[in-house]
């Protein structure tokens, strides 16, 4: 079989091209290709440019893809995920809409601990099994990689069931998964009350365990939940700290319901991300623009509360903190396994142009995963992870909303969707 493929005659060819995360003026840059065409090889990018150039590259073996008509792509890189638990939280859905809030549902044991006692009872087949069609439907919508974190063990045991899930997903699906420990998620209902002890168990259990166990520390992101009802900003900076000390890239869920200081914390201590940010101040979005710092914003999840204080991303353009995008999958906030819907989401509410929602949600977010020389654009030399739009340019990705526009996947050169 031909391990040779060119797509040819795009109407645009996005390569959102670029070698560090865009941020401020380039985080619109989108590199874009009229009459554009792509070639691949044994799953890599080895040429990008017209179509004319390209075409004379083909040999008998290759195959070709005409794409008139179409825009093509980087994979999605969905940079925020909890897509691995056991259950939903329907029941819940139907009580916030009669007026209960999410915090006062978490403070009442349910929430995140109601997935938490489901994924604690389920084997880890029957978690591989749930989380898979949710990837597959994920797949569909046009991501290729995705970050994926425990959360709902918050004890050793079950987060290393979560963390052989990811494991187990990634080696089996056609999708890329990017772990994240994140045993500070919620307070478990047995540490109710007795926060800091259970940061001792994160801190003198947990995070030793997963040093010890067969996965990768150094490329394990950990992340911890600072924010009213969850940790503290002394709780988190402990497991944080530790787990720099460990070597493990860090993330922090920020500023999603109250502001306690986590996205200066990402910033002092060079995290790779800071995510959520709804009531994040300009003080606090340019120290992240100095450290670096990526801000993950996840619209779906504000519109998925049903709330209205989006993340305020054109301000974190105007700051220059380089942008990207995640669904937050997850049972509790936001069930959304599409990014084009969190692009239509987050160029209404969060100001993002299209332009640069493309770019959050593809090279900024393979930063944020700490996958960024490896895919996010169409780039010679990266992951053929590619995606045909049946859309006439790239403004309709956004403009068009509700109905899935991709109908083909390529993921490492092998088509996995198509329609
Ligand atoms: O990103 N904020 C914390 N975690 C998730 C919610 C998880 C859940 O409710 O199960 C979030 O919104
Ligand atoms: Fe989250």
């Amino acid at each position: 079989m031909s391990n040779s493929l060119i797509i040819h005659s795009a109407s645009q060819l996005v390569t959102v091209a670029g070698d560090a995360p865009k941020r401020g003026e380039t985080q619109s840059e989108l590199g874009i290709i009229e009459n554009g065409a792509l070639a691949i090889r044994d799953g890599e990018i080895v040429a990008v440019g017209a179509t004319e150039e390209i075409r004379t590259l083909a040999t008998n073996e290759t195959k070709l893809l005409d794409a008139r008509g179409r825009i093509v792509l980087p994979g999605f890189v969905d940079a925020h995920t909890h897509v691995v638990f056991a259950g939903d939280r329907a029941n819940e859905f139907e009580m916030r809409l009669r007026g209960a809030s999410y915090l006062e549902l978490l403070k009442a044991g349910g929430g995140i601990m109601n997935t938490v006692r489901n994924t604690r009872a389920a084997s880890l087949e029957q978690i591989v099994a749930e989380t898979r069609a949710r990837l597959d439907r994920m797949l569909a919508h046009g991501t290729t990689t995705v970050e994926a974190k425990t959360g709902y063990g918050l004890d050793t045991a079950t987060e290393l069931k979560m963390l052989q899930a990811i494991y187990e997903l990634d080696a089996a699906h056609p999708l890329d998964l990017i772990p994240t420990f994140i045993g500070a998620h919620a307070i478990p209902e047995e540490y109710k009350g007795r926060a800091d002890e259970f940061v001792d168990v994160v801190v003198e259990e947990m995070l030793p365990a997963i040093r010890d166990s067969k996965f990768e520390i150094r490329n394990l992101f950990c992340d911890a939940f600072c924010d009213d009802g969850a940790f503290d900003l002394a709780q988190s900076r402990r497991i944080l700290e530790r787990a720099r000390a460990l070597g493990m890239p860090l993330k922090i869920h920020a500023d999603e319901f109250a502001n306690l200081g986590g996205a200066a914390l990402a910033a002092e201590l060079g995290a790779v991300s800071a995510d959520h940010l709804m009531v994040t101040r300009r003080d606090e979005m340019k120290l992240m623009a100095d450290a670096n710092v990526i801000a993950v914003l996840l619209p779906g999840t504000t519109f998925g509360l049903g709330k209205h204080d989006f993340a305020n991303g054109r301000a974190f353009v105007e700051e220059n903190v380089p942008v990207a995008l995640g669904s937050d999958m997850n049972p509790g906030t936001s069930w959304c396994e599409s990014m084009p819907m969190a692009m239509a989401i987050a160029t209404r509410y969060e100001k993002l142009t299209t332009a640069e929602a493309i770019v959050a949600a593809t090279l900024n977010a393979a930063y944020a995963s700490g996958v960024g020389e490896r895919v996010g654009s169409l780039q010679t030399g990266k992951l053929a992870d590619v995606l045909i739009a049946d859309v006439p340019d790239y403004r309709y990705l956004a403009y068009r909303y509700g109905a899935n526009p991709i109908r083909m996947v390529i993921k490492r050169g092998r088509v996995v969707y198509a329609i």
